[in-house]
């Protein structure tokens, strides 16, 4: 409780900061000093005042109330700890914060080449693939009648070998809907060189609300995604990714909706980065159905499928194979679980890659996957 001295002083600072606000802005006005961009060479990113960042030229984000952090921060997702597997991998480590009200947004280095990835046709009510330029190594939930409310996973950190016209990605789906139907939220790594213009490993994400006909994009490349962390963004590249034989770097990523708000807010390493608004869904709106964990590899047609994770099969030595692990679901009621009881399942595309299962192995972890492959002379 506040004194009443404090509440009658905190009451003319209010009125005090407001009038100065409306001075202030009538000035700002005026001379245009308020700049809502900031803009430099040197990098990768803009920063935009948060209110006129591109998710809400979204249609259905037309005013829009900003959630600045997640209700959930302090019961669900909060298991946060170092492994002995790896060492985090960071983000955005040599950037500093955007100015107060302004959040980054990565510079889109290749617009027109984004149109060669609106083909894609993960099939997931049956796990089929009918897109061959795709290929996916994967482990997902086998039932579409079970409510989820997200999912989260210590992801390795990989720097697969890829050309231009080839990707390479690990990451976590959360899902509902079917065929032309399906909304998807992906986040994870990628190396992805007609996105970023080069071939670091990166944080990435994806959402689609029709199985990645009309709608759907990278980053925040199209309107929808808010960004609110003032410094971690996604497109950020990785400090430092897995040595074969050698040091073992992770990322821990979770998508999870708030049980107040309806959004999916994206955390990685215990960071709230920003969220998927539920205003942009029809179905993911309430929750989600399904999730899976894993690698995608995208070829045009000229190209073979390139390697998937570390590049080589998965082993059971962590040291030496690409991984997932601690992966976990958020239950209808927002309490996290591990997946261990889950009915789910492999889907392996192609030769090229394959998947391991690893359950309850105790000791510094509950449960792994390993996955991956060369990849090679893919498709039709
Ligand atoms: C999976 O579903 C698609 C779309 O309905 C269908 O074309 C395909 O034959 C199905 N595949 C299997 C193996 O059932
Ligand atoms: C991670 O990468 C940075 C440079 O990006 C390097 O200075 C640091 O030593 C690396 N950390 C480890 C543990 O290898």
């Amino acid at each position: 409780m506040l004194s009443a001295g404090l509440r009658v002083n905190m009451g003319l600072y209010l009125l005090l900061v407001l009038s100065l606000c409306s001075c202030y802005k009538a000035i700002g006005e005026e001379t245009t000093n308020v700049k809502p961009i900031q803009q430099r060479d040197d990098r990768e990113f803009d920063c935009v005042d948060i209110y006129k960042q591109p998710a809400f030229d979204h249609p259905l984000l037309k005013n829009h109330k900003i959630q600045m952090s997640p209700s959930f921060s302090g019961n669900v997702l909060n298991n946060y700890y170092d492994t002995k597997i790896g060492k985090f991998s960071k983000i955005g480590l040599q950037d500093e914060d955007c100015p107060p009200g302004m959040v980054p947004i990565m510079k889109i280095k290749s617009r027109h080449l984004r149109n060669e990835y609106s083909h894609s046709r993960y099939n997931s009510k049956n796990f089929t693939n009918d897109n061959p330029s795709q290929q996916f190594a994967t482990y997902h939930t086998t039932t579409n009648d079970r409510i989820f409310r997200g999912a989260r996973a210590f992801i390795s950190v990989e720097n697969p070998s890829v050309e231009l016209g080839q990707y390479s990605m690990a990451q976590i789906w959360v899902q509902k809907g079917q065929y032309n139907g399906l909304e998807s939220i992906q986040a994870g790594w990628a190396v992805d060189p007609a996105l970023y213009g080069d071939s670091h490993t990166r944080l990435t994400t994806y959402w689609t609300v029709d199985n990645f006909g009309n709608t759907g994009c990278f980053n925040s490349v199209c309107p929808g995604f808010v960004q609110v962390h003032p410094r971690l963004h996604p497109g950020l590249a990785f400090s430092n990714t897995s040595v074969f034989g050698g040091q073992q770097f992770i990322t821990d990523i979770s998508i999870a909706q708030d049980g107040l708000s309806g959004h999916w807010w994206l955390k990685v390493d215990h960071q709230n980065i920003g969220y998927w608004p539920k205003h942009i869904f029809t179905l993911l709106t309430n929750d989600a159905r399904y999730f899976e964990f894993g690698g995608e590899v995208y070829r045009n047609v000229n190209k073979p499928c390139p390697p998937m994770g570390n590049g080589r099969f998965p082993s059971r030595e962590l040291k030496e194979t690409s991984f997932f692990t601690e992966m976990q679901y958020v239950t209808p009621v927002y309490s996290i679980r591990d997946i261990d009881p889950l009915p789910m399942a492999k889907y392996i595309s192609y030769k090229g890659y394959d998947l391991k299962i690893w359950k309850n192995q105790g000791g510094d972890y509950h449960n792994f996957i390993t996955y991956g492959g060369p990849g090679g002379k893919c498709g039709k």
